[in-house]
């Protein structure tokens, strides 16, 4: 599935940004670290909005998976919290940092085990569209993997 494709990709980027970042901030390179965590911001917030648009809109009309994707929803507002007000100078803000970016991981992991596996048998193809769309919608100007 070409959407669930682009959303791994996008994963993926943003968990090595994070990366990069907290790497970044171990050696002192708080100036690069402010970068990275910028540009993972700007990933996460197209990702986001494809999601919580898309996929997560046309999956959450049942009961079942609205209980799984609500706390996911949380999640993101958090990080985008912590991102666009992160200080890097301060330490409490770089544990913050770091502690959000395993989070990630897990949260990650939840949506790449569980949701995206449970939607490729639970959409149907209006669904799919819908949620391409919200993707389309997302990430102006920009084409899908293979597309
Ligand atoms: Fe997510
Ligand atoms: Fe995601």
């Amino acid at each position: 599935m070409p959407l669930i494709r682009d959303y791994i990709a996008e994963h993926e980027r943003a968990t090595n940004l994070g990366g990069d970042a907290v790497r970044a901030l171990d050696r002192g390179d708080l100036a690069k670290a402010e970068q990275l965590l910028t540009a993972m911001g700007a990933e996460l917030r197209c990702h986001w909005q494809g999601e919580e648009n898309g996929l997560f809109a046309v999956m959450g009309r049942d009961e079942l998976f609205a209980e799984h994707i609500d706390p996911l929803v949380r999640e993101h507002r958090e990080l985008d919290e912590l991102l666009r007000t992160v200080d890097v100078t301060d330490p409490v803000d770089q544990s913050r940092v770091r502690a959000a970016v395993f989070a990630l991981h897990e949260h990650i992991a939840k949506e790449e085990d569980s949701l995206f596996p449970a939607s490729l048998t639970a959409l149907g193809g209006d669904e799919w569209d819908a949620s391409m769309q919200a993707w389309h919608a997302a990430h102006p100007g920009h084409a899908m993997i293979g597309e």
